[in-house]
């Protein structure tokens, strides 16, 4: 059973992460913390608490409110046309009877490392400032996890938000470049391979014919917030009925990395620069000092492999 820490800005994509690593036999999810990104970092708590209501996991896991701006003190823009106005697509799920934990993202972070004594990974879907705040007050976390895996960035492919930067490494570059600097036994999941892996409506009408029943609300609710964000990918890429696969493939990767190919290389973050903001940099490139560990940067996946596992949990 492989121990796992959420950090996440929970929008669409976050949330299908978040409900295959609820139902998967081989993930044990000890904690959520929120950040601000596709929504704000109470809406991300809020439709948390809803998902674990929604996936009957069986189990208590604590929802921690984590940061609401960036490093710089910035908030926003808030991607509505993306995820909706609340950022699960607009799909009102029904509330959770669950509490925030009252304790701060960052304390919460080093607390569960501390308690599971390097048999903890970290899981980031959003910008990594909790990471970096949590860094902050305790710069042996990343010897005290087992690893960690981000959802972010790019190194071959266009970005998302300028034609270097990723969403999640763009929205807090500062605290990217921190955490990708801090000696996290770390993979990375960008744009290279999560641009090249689809969900499209066949895979959902074949989820609706054959899941358990008792999943039958979790593919329903999939089903509803997808028609937003396979919108935004028609309208954004012109492909039809089909969207890209982001933070499910990270959490896949997380479960069991085989399914990817890693280049092992260091980096760092792009974040004074304002044209190149949130570009990685890596050794490959130009690079000023290179006095940190080397990082995993997945550059290929098994597609068809990742759509099937991510299906076969429900
Ligand atoms: O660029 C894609 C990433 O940005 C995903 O994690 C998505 O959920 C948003 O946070
Ligand atoms: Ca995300």
């Amino acid at each position: 059973m492989k121990h796992i820490l959420i950090d996440c800005d929970t929008g669409i994509d976050d949330s299908i992460a978040i409900l295959y690593a609820l139902k998967s036999k081989t993930l044990h999810v000890e904690g959520f913390t929120t950040v601000y990104g596709n929504t704000s970092s109470h809406q991300a708590a809020e439709n948390t608490l809803r998902l674990i209501k929604l996936s009957k996991c069986g189990y208590e896991i604590p929802v921690v409110l984590g940061a609401n701006q960036n490093l710089d003190g910035e908030y926003g823009p808030i991607p509505i046309y993306i995820h909706g106005d609340n950022g699960i697509g607009n799909v009102e799920l029904p509330k959770s009877e669950q509490q925030l934990r009252k304790e701060s993202a960052p304390d919460f972070i080093i607390s569960k490392a501390n308690e599971l004594q390097g048999d903890l990974t970290i899981v980031a879907l959003g910008r990594l400032t909790n990471i970096a705040l949590a860094l902050e007050k305790d710069p042996r976390l990343p010897y005290k996890v087992k690893n960690m895996i981000v959802m972010g960035g790019t190194i071959g492919k266009p970005g998302n938000v300028n034609p270097y930067a990723e969403a999640n490494i763009y929205g807090d570059a500062r605290a990217a470049d921190i955490v990708f600097r801090a000696g996290f036994h770390m993979i990375v999941v960008g744009l290279d391979v999560t641009t090249e892996t689809y969900l499209s409506g066949h895979d959902i009408s074949v989820l609706e014919k054959y899941c358990d029943v008792e999943n039958r609300d979790i593919v329903q609710y999939i089903k509803s917030a997808l028609k937003f964000y396979f919108k935004f990918n028609y309208e954004s890429t012109g492909c039809q009925d089909r969207c890209v696969v982001h933070d499910p493939l990270a959490m896949l990767i997380a479960e069991n990395p085989s399914i990817g190919e890693y280049r092992m290389m260091r980096a760092a973050v792009e974040y004074e620069n304002k044209e190149f903001r949130g570009m990685i940099k890596t050794d490959e490139r130009f690079i000023s000092d290179y006095n940190h560990d080397e990082i995993l940067y997945c550059i290929r996946v098994d597609s068809d492999l990742a759509i099937r596992r991510l299906l076969s949990v429900f």
